[in-house]
């Protein structure tokens, strides 16, 4: 039912296979990552096709081959690194096994002319990665550009519009990268650009409609991105057969749940239950100061809160039944998930979407909108919805809450201590512009107090730290170089304006060896 991909990314194993699908899709080309083994059915429908890099070598005994409709359907094509090598070996060139490594940014000087080069300068800043090298032209083929070291950086068949490059034109080190995917795309293979919010919006909301039909669909807001465009995207496409249900733990930041309500409720007109269980999420923390058993006990407890709501719906709802559960599901876990076989799971639980994931007894069908899309792409198809910036652009948010962020024992005390301090964070670094610029921003509140001096008295309060952290995938992350006179207004400000914190402390540290949460 899904729309076949334009261009299809044959995944050899590289480190930027999806970077190449995400480039071909800023470029307005719809485009998806296929395994090299993946059967042909899958690969036939594409309009062209780009081959990843991979780690292997063509003569490794195990090593992934071109698979053979790449050829077989005379579509154009582009080898990158490891791609090439699997062209030139499969079409009668000769690959000359490892002496010496290239690695990092080198020069490449063009040799020829074609269109895939067109408009580019002479000589391009490249960034290289590999070992084996072409050493010999498969025929019919030509040499369009060598490295420094002589090594063969680029080559084409012009007349059946397939290339190859040495060098990954994905990466941001490749200078000239983009124009020459933007050459292969339109100038080559011809293709149109119609990979766009608005298209997007639309085929979707069709799809939806036709697979959803007379039936009900169930979300779980949390008021992140994903399950906010979830939100407006399948609320577009079936009106009030849509409800949401947003769980507020009590572990929300200040004005969080309002805000919820304001834009979906009132702005969107969209049907949604607000369920205020903060009670039982505290008194489930009683006394707990591990993290991985704050973790467990929210999970558990959102769970039951959500499966109790789904089931109080499904028996007072007059009509239609409840067939679906919606769910923001991402490109990235669906392209992992396939990588590690683990599709299945990816399939029915999203474990920190809804916080402690659903069990998988319950009866719903998945209805995944955001299946195909990066996180980018989700960003722009919920402005092009009509979401506020300000939830569009919203740094991720865990979804135990300020559970993980109030080290020791959670309580309301605790949590109102926190929440006045992290908004003030958030608000100031929203003032000084640099909220965007910022990946995740938050405070933390520590488990100690210290000695302070606040007029002729001596305190003896709590300490606050402030954790900001620049990040593209949240794997690794650095601390933030905040200006100096910013983190001066935010401390200044949560020791004059929250009771009982008298210090207050910046992180410094990087992910890895520490990590983005102090829990
Ligand atoms: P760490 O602390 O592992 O965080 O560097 C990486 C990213 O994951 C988020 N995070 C969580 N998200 N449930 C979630 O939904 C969790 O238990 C959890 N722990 C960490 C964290 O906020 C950061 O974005």
């Amino acid at each position: 039912m899904k729309r076949p991909p334009t261009v299809a990314v044959i995944d050899f194993g590289s480190q930027t296979a999806q970077l190449i699908a995400r480039r071909v899709r800023d470029l307005g080309v719809y485009s998806e990552l296929i395994p090299w083994n993946a059967p042909a059915e899958q690969l036939a429908q594409a309009d062209a096709y780009i081959l990843s890099g991979g780690p292997a070598s063509i003569y490794e005994p195990d090593a992934p081959t071109l698979p053979p409709i790449v050829l077989e359907s005379g579509k154009p094509v582009l080898g990158i690194c490891y791609g090439m090598q699997a062209l030139a070996h499969a079409l009668g060139g000769h690959v000359a096994p490892a002496t010496a490594r290239e690695f990092g940014h080198t020069i490449v000087e063009l040799t020829g002319d074609a269109p895939l080069l067109s408009g580019l300068p002479e000589k391009l800043d490249v960034w290289m990665s590999h070992s084996d090298h072409v050493d010999a032209l498969p025929p019919g083929w030509v040499a369009l550009g060598a490295s420094h070291n002589d090594n063969m950086a680029i080559m084409g068949d012009i007349a059946r519009k397939r290339y190859a490059l040495q060098f990954h034109p994905e990466v941001q080190h490749t200078r000239q990268g983009m124009d020459i995917l933007r050459n292969f795309l339109f100038d080559v293979a011809e293709l149109e650009a119609d990979w766009t919010p608005a298209n997007f919006i639309e085929t979707m909301t069709q799809e939806i409609r036709d697979r959803v039909g007379d039936s009900r669909v169930l979300l779980g807001l949390s008021g992140g991105v994903d399950s906010s465009v979830v939100a407006a995207l399948v609320h577009r496409a079936i009106g009030d057969q849509l409800t949401c249900v947003f769980v507020d733990h009590g572990m929300m930041r200040l004005g969080e749940a309002d805000e919820v309500f304001e834009t979906f409720q009132q702005a969107h007109g969209i049907h949604l239950i607000g369920i205020n269980a903060a009670e039982l999420f505290l008194e489930d923390l009683k006394g707990v100061t591990d993290p991985e058993e704050k973790r467990k006990r929210i999970g558990h407890r959102f769970v039951r809160v959500f499966e109790a709501e789904a089931a109080r719906l499904a028996a007072e709802s007059q009509g239609a039944p409840y067939r679906f559960l919606a769910q923001g599901t991402l490109y990235p876990d669906v392209i992992e998930s396939a990588a590690t076989g683990r599709e299945r799971a990816a399939r029915t639980i999203k474990t920190h979407h809804n916080v402690g994931g659903l069990p998988e007894d319950i009866e719903f069908e998945l209805l995944e909108p955001l299946r195909y899309l990066f996180k980018d792409e989700v960003r722009r198809v919920g402005l092009a919805l009509g979401l506020p910036e300000r939830i569009v652009w919203r740094h991720p948010f865990p979804g135990p809450g300020l559970a993980i962020r109030i080290l020791g024992e959670v309580t309301w005390d605790r949590l109102e201590t926190l929440r006045q301090a992290d908004a003030i964070v958030i608000q100031e670094l929203e003032a000084a512009n640099l909220y965007r610029a910022t990946s995740q921003a938050f405070a933390v509140l520590l488990p100690v107090r210290t000695v302070g001096v606040m007029g002729d008295y001596r305190t003896y309060g709590n300490v606050v730290a402030i954790r900001v952290v620049t990040t593209d995938d949240f794997m690794t992350a650095d601390w933030a170089r905040l200006p100096d006179d910013l983190l001066g207004r935010m401390a200044n400000r949560i020791v004059n304006e929250v009771e009982g914190v008298n210090r207050v402390v910046y992180d410094i540290t990087s992910k890895p060896p520490a990590t983005i949460e102090w829990e």
